[in-house]
């Protein structure tokens, strides 16, 4: 598809991978909204980026809010991909210290990964749907699930379950959503340096990053939005799981 003069709804656009994939779509000819928290620093950003960038503050779990920020979309152009990167993890043990895992925390990551991923593939399925038909397609549905889904690691039981949740629903949203000429692909990624890792020790960051086989560093968030631009106009990928990890595979504990 090309992209080009495209609305692009890019949720958590305001940092990290999803601010890269802004960069990208914007630079290679698209319209971007950037629906991030009211707290992110979106709206600075989208000044910053100047022409063809609007922030819309939302809570990527509200219907409401999603639906405003395509409806703020409108004064740019035609929506036809919408990237989910809005996300948030979590460490907290199955039974740690503190007891079992507090089912509040659980429904938490839930909520915002799985639920909120969930909530903007529909809506936004359902907007893309009323574009015109270009080149045999209407757009795309780019989901950001982890490796994690795959390779959870210890403390990770919610957010490897979310982003299990967002691996299994990509092939039936792909179907669902063929009839329209809506494509639905995932990106999985390993390790990318960005503020959600800004937790972890460095230490821990460390003995991470020397897992990867090759290239053995962190990913790079460009590198997360050249796959995403690729998804975008690569009209034969649907329903696919993409892992971005350079040959990582996360181990059990040593
Ligand atoms: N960084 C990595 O190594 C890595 C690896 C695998 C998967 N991911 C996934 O990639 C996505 C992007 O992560 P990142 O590393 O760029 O993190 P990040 O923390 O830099 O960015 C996440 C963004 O999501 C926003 N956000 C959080 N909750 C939201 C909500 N309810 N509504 C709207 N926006 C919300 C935050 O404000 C933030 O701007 C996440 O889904 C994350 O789980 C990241």
């Amino acid at each position: 598809m090309d992209i080009t003069g495209c609305v692009v709804l890019v949720t958590g656009g305001a940092s990290g991978l999803g601010l890269a994939a802004v960069q990208k779509f914007l630079g290679a000819g698209a319209r971007v909204v950037i629906a991030d928290l009211p707290s992110s620093p979106g709206a600075d950003i989208a000044a910053e980026l100047g022409e063809g960038v609007i922030f819309k503050a939302t809570d990527v779990t509200s219907e409401a809010q999603v639906t405003a920020a395509m409806d703020a979309g409108r004064e740019l152009g035609t929506l036809r991909v919408a990237v989910n990167c809005a996300g948030v993890s979590s460490a907290v043990k199955t039974v740690g210290k503190g007891g079992p895992f507090p089912l509040a925390e659980f429904s938490r990551v839930i909520q915002v990964n799985l639920v909120g991923t969930f909530n903007v593939l529909r809506l936004a399925a359902e907007r893309i749907g009323e574009a015109e038909e270009v080149d045999g397609e209407r757009g795309v549905i780019i989901n950001t699930a982890s490796i994690a889904a795959f390779d959870g690691q210890v403390g990770q039981t919610a957010y490897a379950a979310s982003k299990g949740g967002i691996v299994g629903m990509t092939l039936p949203a792909a179907r669902d959503l063929a009839p329209l000429k809506i494509r639905v692909v995932t990106i999985a990624p390993g390790l990318f340096r960005t503020p959600l890792l800004a937790n972890v020790p460095e230490k821990a960051l460390a003995a991470l990053s020397n897992q990867v086989a090759h290239p053995a560093r962190f990913g790079r968030p460009n590198e997360y939005a050249d796959l995403a631009l690729h998804v975008a106009e690569n009209a034969m990928l649907n329903a696919e799981t993409i892992r971005l990890d350079g040959a990582v595979r996360m181990g059990p504990p040593q």
